[in-house]
Formats: structure tokens, C-alpha cells, sequence
């Protein structure tokens, strides 16, 4: 969705990949599973080469046997043409490395001059960070004293989340990266920024006439976004109980959702020029002033012991590496404000949380009601207009109205017309880290943040955090398999408002015009 995206379908500049953390989990679920999928769609050209880095020794045989276990398992693509597979596979090598060693580095820089060579790639590197934030540092300064930054082609530092721990944190870490990569060089990963459904939200937005003119505090009553999970924390108690729902989900995925829903149209579809739109509304979420004003928007919960599906969940505390008297939310619904002349006055209601009944991600917008008084309106309990984008795991768009009820006495039935991209025969739609991957490997940032995106998002989330952090006495708990603490409710009872259902579960008098087979 940039000026660059007329190289959309380009294949990516030759360049090797380092992998960074290449026996983890990431590698193995997501990053593998891209490479492939860019492979076999023609978006990886030959010249390219991967090196798979981690500290435990492995041959090149045993890392492709791994690649392939992880494609198989994992890739929406499986590897059903030997020769395919063979010519994908010889790109990947695999190096252990001691990342506190810069002679390891040197021999990196020495195997990648025979990788250049080899495939005939003009010196581009990008180097995949899949490591404890902690280690971001340190294996910049390595590449640097290493060599590695000096061949002649491009350098590009991509680097998963969390991105620091609160504003210092993210800072002195910004300041390490400063010192090797400049911003440009650099590409934070929010993988929700690579999903279909959220680069749609721009097309939806301004390539629709019906929505553009309606979009703003004089028609939508509110927004509300939910990103609710079924799982628990599962094998990352020890990082989840130090992160928690509000820095793992709602200062990256959360408030990025919410800046495409915000953001003024952008005068280009050029990268930095839809940043800067999503940087305003950053800086225009009103900041809550005190405690008080902290607990009066924003509600947290803990998920107990439950039940889901006649399956008994243990409670949070329960969980590995958790402590057991952990005080961590797994769960939180905010109220949020966007101050300025499109938005003021307009409620954003965000929530997301652990062990809720379903998994999916939606934005709901919802319209203002018609007039009292008027026709209808006075004689009918009008449901209000809703636009809802569905990004995941199911994806499309639908819309509800109100229609005469069909033979009916002038009644008024409310209608839901429904687009489901993901109900669509031939269609397989890109993971979100094989746009990503590919974007990266064209110099296109637009759909990473920038550092001024982050800055902002943490200085939002630090002062809940430090209003938690005073007194934890707001904490909720919530039955797992449930939809969270009841509290939630009442934010939006407040002003009226209710969450409207999520995942197409719509009240029984609606009627359904969809293209899904349900
Ligand atoms: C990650 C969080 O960023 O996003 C996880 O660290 C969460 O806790 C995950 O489960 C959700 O991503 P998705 O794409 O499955 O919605």
C-alpha cells in the first residue's frame, strides 16, 4: 500500500538473511514457513542465502532436516515438489555462534563473502534478530566490530517486539541500535501490521466513499477493538508474568490497530507519510492524569481456574514459571480518547485478554443512531449501524443495517451483509511475516514502527503501568473460558454502550446475507 507498491510483486533484492535464534520457536513456526512461501511464489529470487545462527552446534544437513520438518508442519504451502525443495534448501546454511564472541563474527563475515560469491548476491544484509530484546545490543556492536556492516550493499536490522520494557528502557535500547543502524536501517516487527486485514483497514477506509465522509465524531458513536485469545500463557509464564496484557498486546498490536483506524488520510501512500498520520494519533491519546483517572478507564483482570469446552484450566498462578502470587493482568479493556477535532468526544474501547472463549480479532465502528422522533426511530428500537473488520482468524468485512422485514407491517428486521475473504475458494492469504519478510527485503518500512511510534506508545502505557504498579487492588479475577471481569461491561454500560458480539455470533433477529458457508 506504498508508492513502492508497484514493486509488490517484485521478487526481494538479493541479500543474505542471517537468522539469529534459528533453533527457536520463531524460526521454526513463522520465519521457515515465509521463506518458503516467498520462495515458491516467485518473490525470492535465486540469489539469495540464509545462515541459520544459535549457539548449539548443528550440521547444515540437521538444520535443513529441521527447515523441513517446520515447513511441513507449519507453512500454508507444504513441500510437494522434491526439485523445488532441493533448490530451496541448498540457500540455507547453518553457523553456531557464540553472539558474545566477535571472532565468531569474523567467520561469519568470511562464510558470507563465499555466500555472496556463490549466489551472486551484490552484498545485502539483513540480519533477523529472533533473541531476547537484551541481546539486541550486544550482537549490534558484534556485527559492527565483526565486520560485518562493511561489504557493499545494503545493512537492515530486523528486530522482533518487546521493544524495551517502559519508555527508559525502550530508549537506552533505541540508543544501542543508534549507535550501529541508522532509523532507516532499522525495522521493529508488530506482526499485526503484516496481517491482510489490517493493511485493509486503509482500503476500506479511503477507497470507500460511504465511509470516508462518516468517519469522525459527528457520526460514529464508537469504536471498539477487541484481540481476544483461548490459550493461557503456555510455555512463557517467566516472560508473560514480567509483561503482562498491557505491554505484550496493548502498546504494540492494540494501539497500532487503533492509530490505522484514527489516522487522517495521508497526502501520499508513501511509508513515512502514513507513519507520520499514525504518530499524530499517538500523540493526541489523551493521557489519563492520575491513578484515579487510570482506574476509572482501564480495567485488569487474571484469569483463575476454569473451563472451557468441558476441559478444566488451571488459574494463571498456577502456571509455569509464574509466581504464585503474581499480581500480572492476562486481561484488559480500556477506554480511550483521541483528542483532536476528528475524534473528540468519541470513546475507543479496546480490550484483550488470555483464556476468553474465542480467539479472533475485530474492529467494531459503530454509527450514531438515527435521530429520535423521526419516522422510524419513534416507533422502532433501531439497532445502530456497524461496519466490522474481521482480521483474524477468520477475515472479512461486514456491515449491518436496518431493511423493512420482509411481508412485514413496516417492521424494521436489522440485516448483516457480510464479505468473507477467508470463506473464498483458491484464496491463501500471505502470513503476516512473509509480507513483512518481503517488505524488509525491499527498503519498504511502512508497515514497521518507527521509533517515534514506539516512544509514543509506551509513554501512554507507562503511566497506567505506574498506577498499577502503586496499588494492585483493582485487579480482577476471571473464570478462564470466560469473557473477563464484568467490569468491563460497565465502562461501556457507562455511556450506554454494550461489545457487541464478536466472531459473527450476532443476536438471533439479525439476518445474515454472507458468503461464508455457515
Ligand atoms: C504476540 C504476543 O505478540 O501476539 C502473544 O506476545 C500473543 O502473547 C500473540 O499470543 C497473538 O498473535 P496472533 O497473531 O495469534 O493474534
Amino acid at each position: 500500500m506504498t508508492d513502492t507498491n508497484s514493486l509488490e510483486h517484485i521478487s526481494a533484492e538479493g541479500a543474505v538473511y542471517y537468522l539469529f535464534g534459528a533453533t527457536g520457536d520463531l524460526a521454526r513456526r513463522k520465519l521457515f514457513p515465509a521463506l518458503f512461501s516467498l520462495y515458491k511464489e516467485g518473490k525470492l529470487s535465486e540469489h539469495f542465502a540464509v545462515v541459520g545462527l544459535a549457539r548449539r552446534p548443528r550440521t547444515n544437513e540437521q538444520f535443513r532436516s529441521d527447515l523441513y520438518d517446520s515447513i511441513n508442519e507449519f507453512c500454508r504451502y507444504k513441500v510437494d515438489d522434491l526439485e523445488l525443495w532441493e533448490r530451496f534448501s541448498q540457500h540455507f546454511e547453518y553457523m553456531s555462534l557464540d553472539i558474545n564472541n566477535v571472532d565468531g563474527f569474523r567467520e561469519l563475515n568470511a562464510l558470507s563473502t563465499e555466500l555472496d560469491k556463490k549466489f551472486d548476491i551484490p552484498g545485502n544484509r539483513l540480519f533477523y534478530l529472533a533473541l531476547a530484546p537484551a541481546l539486541f545490543g550486544p550482537v549490534s556492536f558484534n556485527l559492527r566490530d565483526g565486520g560485518m556492516l562493511e561489504s557493499s550493499g545494503w545493512n537492515r536490522l530486523v528486530i522482533e517486539k518487546p521493544f524495551g520494557y517502559d519508555l527508559p528502557s525502550a530508549q537506552k535500547l533505541n540508543e544501542q541500535l543508534n549507535q550501529v543502524f541508522k532509523e532507516e536501517e532499522i525495522f521493529r516487527i508488530d506482526h499485526y501490521l503484516g496481517k491482510e486485514m489490517v493493511q485493509n483497514i486503509e482500503v476500506i477506509r479511503f477507497a470507500n466513499a460511504f465511509f470516508e465522509p462518516l468517519w469522525n465524531n459527528k457520526h460514529i458513536a464508537n469504536v471498539q477493538i477487541t484481540l481476544s485469545e483461548t490459550v493461557g500463557v503456555e510455555e512463557r509464564g517467566g516472560y508473560y508474568d514480567k509483561s503482562g496484557a498491557l505491554r505484550d498486546m496493548g502498546q504494540n498490536h492494540m494501539l497500532q490497530m487503533l492509530t490505522m483506524i484514527a489516522m487522517e488520510p495521508p497526502s501520499r501512500l508513501h511509508g513515512e507519510d502514513i507513519r507520520d498520520e499514525k504518530v499524530k494519533v499517538l500523540r493526541s491519546l489523551r493521557g489519563y492524569g492520575d491513578s484515579e483517572e487510570v482506574r476509572s478507564h482501564v480495567v485488569r483482570g487474571q484469569y483463575s481456574e476454569g473451563n472451557a469446552g468441558g476441559k478444566q484450566l488451571p488459574g494463571y498462578r498456577e502456571e509455569d514459571s509464574v509466581d504464585e502470587n503474581s499480581t500480572t493482568e492476562t486481561y484488559f479493556a480500556a477506554k480511550v480518547f483521541v483528542d483532536n477535532f476528528r475524534w473528540a468526544g468519541v470513546p475507543f474501547y479496546i480490550r484483550t485478554g488470555k483464556r476468553l472463549p474465542v480467539k479472533t480479532t475485530e474492529v467494531v465502528v459503530e454509527f450514531k443512531g438515527m435521530p429520535n422522533n423521526v419516522l422510524f426511530a419513534n416507533r422502532h428500537d433501531l439497532a445502530p449501524n456497524l461496519l466490522v473488520i474481521r482480521v483474524n482468524p477468520m477475515e472479512g468485512i461486514y456491515i449491518k443495517v436496518n431493511a423493512k422485514k420482509p411481508g412485514g407491517d413496516n417492521e424494521v428486521q436489522p440485516v448483516s451483509m457480510e464479505f468473507c475473504q477467508s470463506c473464498m475458494i483458491g484464496i491463501n492469504t500471505p502470513e503476516a511475516y512473509e509480507r513483512l519478510i518481503h517488505d524488509a527485503s525491499r527498503g519498504d518500512s511502512t508497515y514497521f514502527t518507527r521509533w517515534d511510534e514506539v516512544s509514543h506508545a509506551w509513554s501512554f502505557v507507562d503511566r497506567i503501568a505506574k498506577a498499577w504498579k502503586e496499588d494492585s487492588s483493582d485487579l480482577q479475577h476471571y473464570a478462564a473460558g470466560s469473557w473477563g471481569p464484568e467490569a468491563a461491561n460497565e465502562l461501556l454500560d457507562k455511556e450506554g454502550f454494550h461489545w457487541w458480539p464478536v466472531n459473527g455470533q450476532e443476536e438471533d433477529n439479525v439476518i445474515w446475507i454472507t458468503n461464508s458457508r455457515k
